[in-house]
């Protein structure tokens, strides 16, 4: 069956049908009535495209630089945690696959693998994802660790002050299966069981995030780190300002898969008034419901410099293992490229706000009409 993938969403029924039901779920789910999580695939649909035609695209070029690293296309990997669960390669299989594609992998602060196993699989680009715990000196010897590993950003997660509700892990009881360890977290648990058969370490770790995290910290880690910063999970134009007043690198725009809070807005939704805000002044990329080429063209007309992408990952990972993730990315750059080219764009550069109609462009134009 696997041979006859056509598109990216195909991968979720496979990886339900291979993993445990209470793996599946923690991959899947979104917060509470999970609005947001069909929200988030669904804006895409209402996004049109409007085609150049005459235009020579005998040549398409996806090639593109992200902190001035050159990368092949401007689709990147999101930090998921836990992938050892999804396949026993976890996390080193999607780094070979992310380096083989030529883009950026970002390793979760959560993840089975610890950052410098991650790191010696290759010389792909890599950038970690950061957890803030209430031990500052965890978080120093995070960074430390992933300096010396050769990463090349740190993406600072600030909507996740308190963990979301999903309540299928709630009904099924989500536990890291003991025989996994959280790689980047040193915890003389590892391999002790809670009462489920589940990771002590894991449950442990989920109780040690600091909620007091706020923009002072911001500043805090720019003392610890020479590192690039990006913020993950901005959604308002407020917060995309203040982050440039705190010198940041650049911003994602992201819902956390619609994991955290429900009812907030599909990231594309809100992309287009954060670049506004924040004027060119840092790059700003988006993650949440991109599954096809389309997807990528309209994050990217709406202004985004490029976008990460996260169940996509994990559920070919469980298909497939490297191969499934190296399909997925191979998968969205050819139809981001016949996208382009059927569009009238050779490079991404040529890729405007006039190649898309939104229904508020449509809005306007139907108000003006009756004037
Ligand atoms: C299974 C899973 C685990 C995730 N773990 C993390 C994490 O450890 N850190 C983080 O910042 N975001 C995490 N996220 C959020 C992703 O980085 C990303 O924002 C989101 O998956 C994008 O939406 P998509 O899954 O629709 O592509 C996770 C998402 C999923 C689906």
């Amino acid at each position: 069956m696997e041979s006859q993938i056509s598109n990216v969403k195909e991968y979720e029924a496979i990886a339900k049908q291979k993993l445990p039901k209470m793996v599946y779920d923690y991959y899947a789910s979104g917060a509470e009535d999970q609005w947001t999580l069909k929200e988030n695939q669904h804006a895409f649909s209402t996004i049109l495209l409007r085609p150049r035609i005459l235009i020579d695209v005998s040549e398409v070029d996806l090639t593109t630089t992200v902190l001035g690293f050159k990368i092949s296309m401007p689709i990147m990997i999101a930090p998921t945690a836990m992938q050892k669960m999804a396949h026993p390669q976890g996390e080193l299989a999607t780094a070979r696959a992310a380096s083989a594609a030529g883009t950026v992998m970002t390793v979760s602060t959560m993840a089975t693998s610890s950052i410098e196993e991650v790191a010696s699989t290759g010389p792909g680009i890599l950038f970690f994802q950061l957890y803030v715990f209430q031990d500052r000196n965890t978080v120093i010897r995070l960074v430390k660790r992933a300096e010396k590993a050769g990463f090349k950003a740190i993406v600072l997660t600030v909507d996740r002050p308190v963990l979301g509700r999903k309540e299928d892990d709630i009904k099924n009881r989500f536990r890291l299966p003991a025989h996994y360890s959280l790689g980047n977290l040193e915890e003389p648990i590892i391999g002790k069981k809670d009462e489920t058969g589940g990771s002590l370490q894991f449950c442990h770790i989920l109780g040690e995030f600091d909620p007091s995290l706020n923009w002072k910290d911001v500043k805090w880690l720019q003392t610890i780190t020479s590192l690039p910063i990006l913020l993950k999970g901005i959604l308002t134009t407020e917060d995309a300002r203040i982050a440039i007043e705190y010198g940041v690198s650049g911003i994602i725009v992201s819902n956390h898969g619609a994991r955290q809070l429900d009812y907030v807005p599909a990231t594309i939704m809100v992309l287009e008034e954060i670049v506004k805000a924040v004027r060119g002044k840092v790059p700003v990329f988006v993650d949440g419901g991109i599954r096809r080429g389309t997807d990528v063209f309209k994050a990217l007309a709406l202004g985004a410099s490029g976008i990460f992408i996260g169940r996509p990952v994990v559920f070919s990972l469980a298909a497939e293992g490297e191969d499934g993730v190296r399909k997925v990315l191979k998968m969205l750059k050819d139809e981001l490229q016949l996208t382009m080219a059927l569009s009238g764009c050779p490079s991404l550069k040529h890729i405007t706000r006039h190649h898309i109609l939104t229904d508020s462009d449509r809005a306007r134009s139907a108000s003006r009409s009756r004037l």
